[in-house]
């Protein structure tokens, strides 16, 4: 017998006294609206105390809608629930941003937030299109922003006391770096893609220096090709230790700093993502040393456009 206490009620600290972020997170990336509710209940009635949304999504209205019956079903309370949602690539212009995140509030029937991501670092076109795009089917990209002048309207919600916390998301580590440089209020969260195949050793190692915590997209990696419960040193790691393979793989993503975000649409993979347990030492350093494939499953981080096919369920 586990004892799952141990991991799945992990928090991590936030810097500059924003709180904590629970380290086991759900993702509402779903694309259909009652499979999504479905779900987030489930997902809340489970124990997820953590939901990552984005107006890209369409669907914030649906993650509020689930958040709200659960609030009155008293699964969960409002205090207990850290939320995130991220501002899209044609809002970056400063005067957009508080705009959009009023936008993204009364869509997840929110007065504050837990925490604001810039989804990727890729202004497009201003205006009402998600996805502006040229003859060539190119994304029209806005050079009459910078990301520090986004990233200084994003301080202004922490001012004004909307939003606990701000971060970046789908960001490499040269340009993290520059916005920690001059950023009066310091990233707290950085979201990207992050799993065994592909562990971002270099950016954990300087987040962790900073305050910053990880938090992990894809940590199942997007349940695509290669698998990574397919993997056979995961594999061994779970048959030795009395888990699944996806279990192997969120715990150590926990055991190492990383906070994750799963999602799924079946119950008992919820359910099962959530109970995770500590590996040991030894199986710490299997993950490490002997995986030997090495992937990026999403393209967003080189494009700003997401570069993967979300489910159809
Ligand atoms: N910042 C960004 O640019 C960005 C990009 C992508 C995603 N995200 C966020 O990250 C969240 C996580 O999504 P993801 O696709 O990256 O998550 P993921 O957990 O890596 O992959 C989800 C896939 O794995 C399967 N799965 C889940 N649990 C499983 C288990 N225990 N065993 C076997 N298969 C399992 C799911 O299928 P079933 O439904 O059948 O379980 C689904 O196909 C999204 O919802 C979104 O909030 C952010």
């Amino acid at each position: 017998m586990h004892t799952f206490e141990h991991l799945r009620h992990v928090r991590f600290p936030l810097i500059q006294g924003a709180g904590t972020i629970p380290a086991v997170g759900f993702g509402t990336l779903i694309p259909n609206p009652v499979a999504a509710k479905q779900a987030i209940k489930v997902a809340l009635e489970v124990g997820f105390r953590h939901l990552d949304c984005a107006e890209l999504y369409r669907n914030e209205d649906v993650v509020g809608a689930a958040m709200h019956e659960a609030f009155e079903a008293g699964t969960v309370s409002r205090e207990e629930l850290f939320v995130t949602t991220k501002l899209w690539n044609n809002n970056h212009r400063p005067e957009r941003v508080k705009l959009a995140f009023e936008a993204s509030m009364r869509r997840l029937q929110l007065d504050y937030l837990d925490c604001y991501l810039i989804h990727t670092p890729f202004a497009f076109q201003p205006g009402d299109e998600q996805y502006p795009m040229n003859e060539q089917g190119e994304p029209i990209y806005d050079s009459g922003v910078t990301l520090v002048e986004t990233w200084r309207a994003m301080e202004r919600l922490v001012d004004e006391g909307r939003c606990k916390s701000i971060g970046l998301s789908d960001i490499t580590l040269p340009k993290l770096k520059e916005i920690v440089a001059i950023a009066r209020i310091k990233p707290a969260v950085v979201e990207v893609e992050c799993h065994p195949f592909l562990p971002e050793w270099e950016l954990l190692e300087f987040c962790q220096q900073h305050g910053i915590v990880l938090l992990a997209f894809a940590p199942l990696g997007h349940g695509m090709e290669p698998r990574i419960t397919d993997d056979p040193v995961i594999k061994a790691i779970a048959q030795r230790a009395d888990m699944t393979p996806a279990q192997v793989a969120l715990a150590w993503a926990v055991q190492r700093g990383v906070a994750f975000l799963t999602t799924s649409t079946n119950p008992a993979h919820i359910q099962e993502n959530f109970d995770i347990s500590s590996l040991p030492e030894n199986a710490m350093r299997d993950m490490q040393h002997r995986i030997t494939t090495s992937v990026r499953l999403n393209a967003v981080v080189e494009t700003g456009v997401p570069g993967f096919v979300p489910r159809r369920a």
